[in-house]
C-alpha cells in the first residue's frame, strides 16, 4: 500500500534540490502533487522528469512567485480546482543571501523573508481550512541546522530559519484540536544542483562534491536530496500521526 495514496499534497520550491526530490518520493508513495516554483522552465523540467520515473503520477506545475502574500490563495485554490482536496503542505522554497549583517540591504531583508518566512506563513493561512477537512492534515516545513547554529556571513537566511521553527510551533499548537500536525525538517548540507553550480566557479566538479570528506557532519558527506525527501514523506504521512511540533534533524549528525 502506498503511504500517501489518496492524498494531495503542494511542495513549493519544487523545482530545486529538495523539493524535486519531494515530488518525486511523494508521487512514487502514490500522492497527488503540485509543484510550485518561480522557475517555470526548471518546474517542466522537473515535472516531466516524475512522470517519466513514476508513469501513474498525477503532477501539478504551479509557476509563481511565493514571496507574493497573493499566491499563496492561488496556489491553494488552483490545487483544490485540480486534485479536489489538500492533505500535506511542504513549505521549502527557499533563497539564499552572503550579506554580513553590518551590510545587509533592506531590500535583501525584505526578499529573504518573504520566501523563507512569510511564504510559509501566508501559504499555512490558505492552506489551513483545507487541511482542517482533510481530517489528517499535516504540515511541513523546511528550516536548516542553521536555525540552531547561526553563523558569520548568512545572518538574513539564519534568521529566517530560525522564525520557521517558531512558526512551525505556533501552528501546531493552534492547530492540534482541528487535526493538523505541523513539523519541521532541518536539513543539513545537501548536494543539490544550487551548490554544484556554486561550487563549479571554485573548479570542484560534482564527483569531487559527492566524494570528499566535509567537516559539517560526522558522516563526514553531503547528502543526497532524496535523504532529507524521506523523512518529510514520514513526517507526511499517517505513519507521523502522533508527530507534531516536531523538529527532525536530517544532518548526517552536524557538528555545532
Ligand atoms: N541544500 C542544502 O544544503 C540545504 C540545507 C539546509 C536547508 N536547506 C533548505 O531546503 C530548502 C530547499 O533547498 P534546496 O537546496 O533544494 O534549494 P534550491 O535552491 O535547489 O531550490 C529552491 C527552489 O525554490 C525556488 N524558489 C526560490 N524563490 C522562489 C519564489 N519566490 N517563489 C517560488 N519558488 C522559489 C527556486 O527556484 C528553487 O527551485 C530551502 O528552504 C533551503 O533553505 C537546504
Amino acid at each position: 500500500m502506498a503511504r500517501l495514496s489518496g492524498k494531495a499534497a503542494i511542495i513549493t520550491g519544487g523545482a530545486g534540490g529538495i523539493g524535486a526530490a519531494t515530488g518525486e518520493v511523494f508521487a512514487s508513495e502514490g500522492a497527488k502533487v503540485a509543484l510550485v516554483d518561480i522557475d517555470a522552465g526548471a518546474l517542466a523540467e522537473v515535472a516531466a522528469h516524475i512522470r517519466k520515473q513514476v508513469p501513474s503520477a498525477q503532477v501539478l506545475e504551479i509557476a509563481r512567485d511565493v514571496g507574493r502574500e497573493a499566491s499563496a490563495a492561488a496556489i491553494v485554490k488552483e490545487t483544490l480546482d485540480a486534485f479536489g482536496r489538500l492533505d500535506i503542505l511542504v513549505n521549502n522554497a527557499g533563497i539564499r543571501s552572503y550579506e554580513p549583517l553590518d551590510e545587509a540591504k533592506a531590500e535583501t531583508w525584505q526578499k529573504i523573508l518573504s520566501v523563507n518566512l512569510l511564504s510559509y506563513a501566508y501559504l499555512a493561512r490558505e492552506a489551513l481550512p483545507a487541511l482542517r477537512q482533510s481530517g489528517k492534515g499535516a504540515m511541513v516545513n523546511i528550516s536548516s541546522t542553521h536555525a540552531y547554529n547561526p553563523r558569520a556571513g548568512m545572518g538574513q537566511y539564519d534568521v529566517a530559519k530560525a522564525g520557521i521553527i517558531s512558526l512551525t510551533k505556533t501552528l501546531a499548537f493552534e492547530e492540534a484540536e482541528r487535526g493538523v500536525r505541523v513539523n519541521a525538517v532541518c536539513p543539513g548540507l545537501t548536494l543539490t544542483p544550487f551548490h554544484v553550480r556554486r561550487f563549479a566557479a571554485t573548479g570542484k566538479t560534482e564527483h569531487d562534491l559527492r566524494t570528499e570528506k566535509v567537516d559539517h557532519n560526522i558522516q563526514r558527506r553531503w547528502a543526497d536530496p532524496k535523504e532529507v525527501a524521506w523523512p518529510i514523506l514520514w513526517l507526511a504521512s499517517d505513519e507521523a500521526s502522533f508527530m507534531t511540533a516536531s523538529v527532525i534533524m536530517a544532518d548526517g549528525g552536524t557538528r555545532v
